[in-house]
This record gives structure tokens, sequence and C-alpha cells, in this order.
């Protein structure tokens, strides 16, 4: 662990934690793009990331889910790059600097959502590039030149293979959801994609949870590295309130609807193991007359897209999926995550429930555990290092009050949409200006950021 340094005075002397945005050395287009998202302070891994992003060093970085990783990283990359913001028409003038890869496609349309957003005021381009759609539209925004590309790495080895992208200029390597793409799933095509990189460049690694084997190969490409830890090593989110409930396996689908009914639970993610059981819970939520859409990595891409947009936007109650949506994705005011089935790694334990309880929203997860779960229980218990008591279901009350979430602290405001999510749901947008994602129907013709503004701040 010598060469890997937690973050205290004594490894980082140079380090102070800022209190403020306007601390962190961030120039005013970025500061101006923060404060339009409705950012008031740095989170703690903001804070602590940045200043050290900005001082050129390799980083693994462990931080709770939902405490803003995203723009730990991207923000300090977008400062990094400043000096090379040009507003040039020639393709040239416009290499690859920061890549960005992650585990999943949505996941990796939404840190480039994040990227347009922080960099709405600078003149860099960035583009996303993913399997599952045609490889033509992207590799014309990748020969018109971007400085920042996020790409998950399958689509990416393609178009590096196919020499449609240059990856010899990249300054900056960044893995979000890092332990996952360094588990054996993605190692092969990581370790492709590191020899099309230069050995010399900046390498950060950001999850919620780091194991100790990833410490040990990380070491291998990154370069004197500082670890950051935020929380205690691999906690679930503080504001999640966690439930188990113990429920026979032929029992789960009514304890499910029982759970989110009587709780008056506007929307749930509903987590199953497997595809067939994603789907089976799916279909028979919607041949009970419920809205619930079905996501896993055998849909195609446009039905993956149309489930978690149609979720994203309060158009279905129900949301069942596989662990591809157990990684990164920010779904605004979500107030609770049920594990119809206990995941086999309890780190996706942790990454399940932190779909909920996001930019200090509180959250409800609840686990409904079969008899054969608990060896899985038990297991996920030693992980995040605390007990999860059992308790009964909760009893069907027509005087309950319908609430999104129990512990949801402010009051439910009227709402225009009529569907049953908004009906009962906490006021949308009301956090930290986050809003409902817009209909995204263009992601299949991945969005290119050429806007090219003058590096001045904007007038406010
Ligand atoms: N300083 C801030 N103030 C308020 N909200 C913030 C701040 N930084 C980020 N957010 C918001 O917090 C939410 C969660 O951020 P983000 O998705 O980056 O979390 P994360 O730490 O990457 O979580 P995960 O581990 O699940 O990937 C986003 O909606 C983001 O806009
Ligand atoms: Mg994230």
């Amino acid at each position: 662990m010598d060469a890997i340094k937690g973050i205290n005075p004594e490894t980082t002397p140079a380090l102070e934690v800022a209190g403020n945005f306007d601390e962190l050395g961030l120039a005013a287009p970025i500061l101006a793009a923060v404060k339009e998202m409705g950012y008031k302070t740095p989170t703690p891994i903001q804070q602590q990331a940045i200043p050290l992003v900005l001082a050129g060093r390799d980083l693994m970085a462990q931080a709770q889910t939902g405490t803003g990783k995203t723009a730990a990283f991207v923000l300090p990359l977008l400062q990094k790059m400043v000096p090379h913001a040009n507003a040039s028409a020639s393709p040239a003038r416009h290499p690859v600097r920061a890549l960005v890869l992650a585990p999943t496609r949505e996941l990796a349309i939404q840190v480039h959502e994040s990227v347009v957003d922080y960099n709405k005021h600078l003149p860099l381009r960035s583009t996303v590039v993913f399997g599952g759609v045609d490889m033509k539209v992207q590799q014309a925004e990748l020969r018109g030149g971007v400085e920042i590309l996020v790409a998950t790495p399958g689509r990416l080895l393609d178009h590096a293979t196919s020499r449609s992208v240059l990856l010899s200029q990249v300054q900056f390597l960044v893995l979000d959801e890092a332990d996952r793409m360094l588990d054996m799933g993605f190692l092969p095509d990581l370790k492709r994609i590191l020899d099309f990189l230069p050995t010399q460049r900046q390498t950060l690694l950001f999850s919620a949870t780091f194991d100790d084997n990833i410490v040990g190969l990380a070491r291998s490409f990154l370069q004197n590295p500082l670890k950051v830890e935020v929380a205690r090593r691999n906690t679930s989110a503080d504001n999640v309130e966690q439930l188990v409930h113990k429920v026979r396996e032929e029992d789960k689908l009514d304890a499910l609807v029982r759970v989110v009914k009587t709780r008056g639970i506007a929307q749930v993610l509903v987590f199953t193991r497997t595809k067939v059981c994603a789907d089976k819970v799916g279909h028979r939520l919607q041949k009970r007359g419920i809205q619930a859409a079905i996501i896993h990595g055998d849909k195609a891409q446009v039905e993956r897209f149309a489930a978690l947009e149609g979720f994203k936007q309060g158009k279905v109650q129900y949301l069942v999926a596989t662990d591809i949506a157990a990684r990164g994705l920010d779904i605004v005011e979500l107030p609770c995550v049920v594990n119809y089935e206990l995941p086999y790694a309890p780190e996706d334990y942790v990454h399940r429930i932190g779909r909920t309880g996001r930019a200090g929203a509180s959250g409800l997860a609840v686990s409904l555990v079969s008899p054969d779960e608990e060896r899985l229980l038990a297991g996920i218990e030693r992980f995040i290092k605390r007990d999860l008591k059992a308790s009964p279901l909760p009893e069907t009350s027509p005087s309950q009050p319908l609430r999104a979430v129990a512990t949801v602290a402010e009051p439910a405001a009227p709402l225009a949409a009529s569907t049953p999510a908004a009906a009962s749901s906490a006021p949308v947008g009301s956090r930290f200006g986050r809003t409902r994602a817009e209909p995204v129907c263009a992601l299949l013709q991945p969005p290119i950021n050429r806007s090219e503004p003058a590096l001045v701040a904007p007038q406010s």
C-alpha cells in the first residue's frame, strides 16, 4: 500500500479543503456552469479531488453513491483543458485529450450529458460512443475532432482499431465505476485500450466501492497515485433507509406490490439477478395493470433507452432491471429501490441501493430475501459492516398517507402531470435545480457539443 497513500495532511501537504467552488481554482466559464446547475457548495469528494486533479496527480477516489463524483473529475479536467480550448474548424486542433470510460451505455450517455452541462461556456468539444447503435454517425463525430470522449470500452475499441479515432494525444484517462472496469469482464478490453494511449498521462479512478485486488491491479497503470476516501471503505449511502423483509420466493411479487402501495411509493427501481427474472417480474406486473418497464442487456438499445427515459420522465412507476442499471445512473428524486433478488456480488448491493438517496435526498431500499438468499444477505452485511435486521412487511392500511417515501423531508407539491408517479412524488426539480430529464430520442444519434462561445464568463 506504500505507493497509494490515503489523503491526509502528511501525504498531501499542499491540500487545503475548500468550502466554496470559487476557492477551487476553476475558471469563470466553469464556475458559471456549476452555478447554473444550482450547486451551492462542492461536495466532500469534489473538495478533495478537484485540487489533486488540478495538481496533476493520479487518483483512486472513493465516495458514496450520489455524492457528485462525476463533477469531481469533469470539472478539473475541463480546467486543465482550458488552455487548449479553441474555436478552430480544423479537426486537427481538436484531438482527444480526455477519455472517460464507463461500464454501460446508459451511464456513458449520462456522464457525457454532465460534460455538456459543465462545458457549456467553453469551446471544448465532446461526444459519446457506445455499442448497440450504428457506428457511422459516431465515426463522423469523431473525425470532426473532439477533446473529450466518453465511451464504453467495446465500442471504443471498434473505433480505435478501425482508426476512426486517434488516442495518441490522450492526456487524461478516467475510469468511472473503476472497480467494475477493472474486473474480469472488462479487463481484457481495458488493457487493449491502454495500448492505444500514451504512457505519460494522468489517470483517475472513481467509484463508490474498491476492493484490495483492485488496489493492486491499479498500481500497474497508475503513477504515484493518491487514494482519496471520503467515507469509510465500501459504505452505502448514509441517507438510504435499508429494510429487509423475509419472503418466500413465490410470495415476492405480492410483497413488492404491497410495499409500494402501502408506503405510497411514487416510483420504484426493482432489481433482479437475471434477465429472465426481470422479464418475468415486469410482465407479471404489467398483467396486473401496473405501469412497468423492463431494462436488461438482451433488450435492443432502442428499448433500453425507451425504458429508462420513460422511467426518468415519470411515465412508468416500476422499472425492473438487472444490474445493468445498478451503477452510476442518476434518476432525479427516485424514492425507492427494491431488491427483488439479492445480488451475488455484495458491492452490487451498494450500487443498486445508491440509485436512491442521491444529492442529499432521502431514499428507501427494500430487500425481499427468500430463505435461500440468507447467505447472500450475510455477505452483504459483512461487506457494508452493518446488520440489516429483518422487519415484517408493512400492514395494508387505507388510512396510511400517500407519500413519496416516509423519510422524504419535503412536502409533496401538486404537479400538472397526471401519472401515478408524478401524483405523489416530492417536488420535481426542487433540489439543487435538478429536473426530470428531457426526452433524449436524439441519443440514437449521439449529440456532439460544438458550442463555441468566447472564453469569457457569461453575463449573469
Ligand atoms: N456540489 C453539488 N451540489 C449539489 N448537487 C450536486 C453537486 N455535485 C453533484 N450534484 C448532483 O448530485 C447528483 C449525483 O451526482 P453523481 O451522479 O456525480 O454521483 P456519483 O457520486 O457519481 O454517484 P454514483 O456512485 O452512483 O455514480 C447529480 O444529480 C448531480 O447533478
Ligand atoms: Mg457516478
